[in-house]
């Protein structure tokens, strides 16, 4: 039962793919400064008025912009969401906490690429701060022709902006209750993980399924964001020193996972 109305969503959103197709290539510029992107910018100055920390702050806006750019290193973006929650920690108290939200939300932000959708490579060292663990950028919604959240574009602009609203939601899936919509099915990446690293569960909520806190219209999106931050964990635990696996490992897993059922 649950399979059919998946089916009907995912075929539902092929139709408005085909129908319109110019609807969501027009945002595929700039998404550094996104109106979500300009917030968290702002916010991190907003945050720290008052404080001594004013210019660190400015400068540390100013470097939020240039790591979402296309041409700024893999794991600039991540670096600057850790330098966010470095300066939440010098203020501590709500200053800290609200930092940390800015970081996460930042962290998330799709960062630009040389083409329109073109994925932005991921970071493949792991965070220093254990809130941005298992975060990663969001893919460029046009990336995949053949991926049915092509034709999101038009569902996901109402989101743009809200950053602030959705924070709470960000890493606090462990609270609803696990629906596993693939019982039964075996998927390697999740019962056998390389290294043991373990990818964060989908949930469904309604038609939306959510990893890690963002949302999706259609279950093989979630799975590949599952994939993937999977796969960024795996690099993680590599590159903390453990060789009992290799990247290629990482890295095939990736395309077990994404091949085989959610
Ligand atoms: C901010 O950037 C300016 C210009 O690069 C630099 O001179 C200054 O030392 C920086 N301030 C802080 C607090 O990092
Ligand atoms: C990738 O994984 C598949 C399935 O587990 C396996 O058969 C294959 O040998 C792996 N390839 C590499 C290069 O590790």
């Amino acid at each position: 039962m649950k399979f059919a109305s998946i089916f009907a969503v995912t075929l539902a959103l092929v139709a408005i793919t085909q129908a319109a197709p110019m609807k969501f290539t027009r945002r595929r510029f700039g998404v550094e400064h996104t109106p979500e992107a300009d917030a968290t910018f702002q916010e991190v100055k907003d945050i720290v008025q008052g404080t001594d920390k004013e210019e660190k702050a400015g400068n540390l806006s100013g470097a939020m912009v240039r790591a979402l750019l296309a041409k700024a290193p893999a794991c600039d973006q991540q670096d600057r969401a850790d330098e966010v929650i470095d300066l939440g920690r010098e203020l501590g108290g709500e200053q800290e906490e609200q930092l940390i939200e800015v970081a996460k939300t930042y962290r998330q932000l799709e960062r630009n690429t040389p083409n329109a959708g073109q994925p932005s490579e991921l970071c493949k060292k792991p965070p220093r701060n254990k809130e941005l663990e298992g975060l990663v950028q969001a893919q460029d919604p046009t990336g995949k022709a053949k991926d049915p959240e092509v034709g999101k574009g038009k569902d996901k602009e109402p989101e743009v902006g809200k950053g602030k609203d959705k924070d709470p939601e960000v890493g606090k899936g462990k609270d609803k209750e696990p629906e596993d919509p693939a019982n039964g099915e075996e998927n390697v990446a999740e019962t056998d993980p390389v290294g043991g690293v373990k990818m964060p569960k989908i949930q469904q909520d309604g038609d939306v399924f959510i990893v890690n806190g963002n949302e999706f219209k259609d279950i093989k999106t979630a799975q590949g964001r599952q994939c993937d931050i999977q796969h960024n964990l795996c690099f993680n635990k590599f590159n903390a020193g453990d060789r009992s696996f290799s990247g290629a490992d990482c890295d095939n897993q990736t395309g077990v996972c994404k091949s085989g059922p959610p």
